[in-house]
């Protein structure tokens, strides 16, 4: 099952227009700066998507390849990119399955829940394995997760959300069904695009399913993987504490 493909990866920079990436990207570096042994200059960024993170992380100074399996959102991200004279190295690869030759970075980074879609557990250790064997010794992963105890309280079974478009509106339904003893929401989509006069543009429907996670199941994936964590926080606002409320959660950590 593969999410955000076709006109879905044309939308998702409009649903997505008042996520506050560059104050991310800030957060981000911070976590890198106040953490880091040694120089911080190259990232290995998982799951890119559009490519957002990447770009304003590129203006604080990095050097970063940004992957995704979806060559849909990609193509978005190379335009941008090409608008912009941004000097992101985007690629096509399955985080199950990095082919990086004998490169390694300073620190690598999976954020907006994008490690969850790999949904079992050889998936993710896999992928945490592949994050170590990309970095250098000591160098940083920073991660961040659905967390379970938010979810199982406080899912919605239906959502509706709109967004203007330059010619019309984008309207989305969700639908979401829990899978408890797999711990993945399957949430069904259903996009229609209307103009300006309400008339039906475009209509599409994809089913994603994402895993979510405790912070102490995570903590034994990433000591398996060869990790030490350094800090868990509610994603984006340090000093806070991972309680039922927190939906994203971010650990920083670094290779053992
Ligand atoms: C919620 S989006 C987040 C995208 C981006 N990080 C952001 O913050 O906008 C999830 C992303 O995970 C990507 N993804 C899911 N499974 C993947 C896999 N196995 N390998 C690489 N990318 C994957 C999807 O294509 C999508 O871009």
């Amino acid at each position: 099952m593969g999410s955000y493909l076709g006109k879905y990866a044309e939308y998702y920079d409009h649903i997505y227009a008042n996520k506050p990436y560059k104050d991310e990207a800030a957060f981000v570096d911070a976590c890198l700066r106040c953490n880091a042994h040694g120089e911080t200059k190259t990232l290995l960024e998982l799951a890119c998507g559009t490519g957002r993170h990447a770009f304003e992380l590129e203006q604080l100074g990095y050097q970063i390849l940004a992957t995704d399996y979806s060559a849909d959102l990609l193509e978005v991200a190379r335009a941008q990119a090409q608008r912009r004279g941004s000097a992101v190295d985007f690629q096509l690869q399955d985080m199950r399955d990095l082919q990086l030759g004998n490169r390694v970075f300073d620190a690598v980074y999976c954020l907006f829940d994008s490690i969850g879609y790999v949904q079992t557990n050889e998936a993710i250790l896999r992928v945490l394995q592949n994050a170590a064997a990309a970095l250098r010794q000591q160098g940083l992963l920073i991660l961040e997760f659905w967390h379970a105890a938010a979810m199982l309280r406080g899912y919605e079974p239906e959502r509706q959300a709109s967004w203007p478009l330059p010619n019309g509106e984008l309207a989305r339904t969700s639908r979401t069904v829990l899978h408890v003893d797999r711990q993945l929401a399957e949430v069904h989509y259903r996009l229609r695009e209307t103009d300006t006069a309400g008339n039906l543009v475009a209509e599409l429907e994809e089913t994603q399913l994402n895993r979510y996670f405790l912070v102490q199941e995570m903590a034994l994936f990433l000591q398996t993987a060869g990790f030490n964590a350094l800090e868990w926080l509610p994603a984006y606002q340090p000093g806070q504490a991972i309680d039922l409320d927190t939906w994203h959660v971010m650990v920083v950590a670094q290779k053992a």
